[in-house]
């Protein structure tokens, strides 16, 4: 078990601040997933975690022992990058027991450990065959396995997926999971794939800029998003995020005449969250209407594309669209919005509101 803690942690390169000043704590035997956008300091965190970078400020604790100036190869913990980088010139067998012949294990352990890790990844069948015979997800799993050889304290995983078709990447994400379940090991896990960190995180830590916009379980970021840009970062289709006012107790959106409902929030303006999937179009004669630009089919859910008022909108069409959802383009329907589903975000600094 290992407990990583990043206190006041601060990182530049060439004067740009990607780390301004970060504070998290990785819970032991958990799966923390480290999810945001492209360039906001993700693969740098894991590098200060693994000691391939050295922070400008602030401590690396791994189970209260300081490791911030600690040699890479002296922290014994594991990294598997994208791209695998496996040895193309060595078997799967021979991949596998290196690490374990760098660290100069003897033959009979470096047999054992090779055919019990083999077992666990199901490659046994395929020991003595070359990288290059190998599929992407049987590659990484040989890289996957060549990391949890070693028995390291922590697991980095950077992307490991990305490279994989959608399909292998649905199969992998289940297994190292599982993997990670089985040996009980901490894990940390790089991804800019929403699904990806929501199906497998126990804790998801969403990044923008180097800085935490939110750490808490995937139920809790997607029901309680803590920001607007949390809120847009999670969730397919996006959740809509239209511009409103409280007056009286009545909700108002921005260019729709009718008030929406009758809600607890001090009058005001704000931003108010709505996921598509709680926008739902309905023949029941709701007060709002909404005009619909583009229906997308998504086999069991459709969602209409259009308008309330001036807002641009994604709402919920499967109770209304049947087979021919195609003659719905420019049509007007009935919108029910259910009060507990609504997300108030001050109009200003885009935190949630309650
Ligand atoms: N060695 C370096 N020298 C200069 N700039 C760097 C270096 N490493 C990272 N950066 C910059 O730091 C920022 C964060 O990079 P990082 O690789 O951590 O992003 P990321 O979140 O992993 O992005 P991605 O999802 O694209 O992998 C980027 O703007 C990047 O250009
Ligand atoms: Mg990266």
């Amino acid at each position: 078990m290992s407990r990583v803690e990043l206190k006041d942690i601060v990182k530049s390169f060439d004067g740009n601040p990607v780390i301004p000043c970060l504070n998290l704590d990785i819970e032991s035997g958990k799966l923390t997933v480290l999810l945001g956008p492209s360039g906001c300091g993700k693969s740098t965190l894991l590098r200060l975690i693994a000691g391939l970078e050295y922070p400008d400020e602030g401590k690396i604790i791994l189970d209260g022992e300081d490791i911030t100036t600690l040699e890479s190869r002296r922290r014994n913990i594991a990294m598997v990058f994208q791209n695998y980088a496996l040895y193309p010139h060595l078997t799967v067998r021979e991949n596998l027991a290196f690490p374990l012949q760098v660290a100069k294990a003897d033959k009979l352990r470096i047999d054992r450990e090779v055919v019990a890790t083999a077992e666990l990844l199901g490659l046994s069948s395929m020991l003595d065959r070359y990288p290059k015979t190998l599929s992407g997800g049987e590659r990484q799993r040989t890289a996957v396995g060549r990391a949890i050889i070693r028995d390291p304290r922590l697991f980095l995983l950077d992307e490991p997926l990305s490279n994989l078709d959608f399909q292998l990447r649905n199969q992998m994400r289940g297994e190292i999971k599982s993997l990670q379940r089985r040996l009980g090991k901490t894990m940390i896990y790089v991804t800019h794939d929403q699904t990806e960190a929501m199906t497998m995180a126990d804790t998801l830590v969403v990044l923008e800029k180097g800085k935490i916009m939110q750490q808490g379980t995937p139920d809790e970021v997607y029901h309680r998003p803590a920001n607007v840009f949390t809120a847009r970062f999670i969730g397919s289709p996006p959740i809509n995020i239209l511009r409103g006012s409280v007056r009286g107790g009545e909700l108002h959106l921005d260019s729709v005449s009718s008030p929406i409902c009758h809600v607890t929030m001090p009058d005001g303006e704000y931003l108010i969250g709505i996921r598509p999937d709680d926008l739902i179009a309905s023949s029941d004669g709701a007060a709002v209407s909404m005009t619909i630009e583009r229906v997308e089919f998504h086999g069991a859910t459709t969602y209409l594309y259009g308008r309330l008022g001036e807002q641009e909108v994604v709402a919920r069409g499967d109770k209304i669209v049947g087979q021919a959802h195609s003659g719905l383009n420019d049509a007007t329907v009935a919108i029910s919005i259910s009060k507990e589903a609504l997300h108030f975000f001050d109009s200003q600094t885009h935190q949630r509101c309650t």
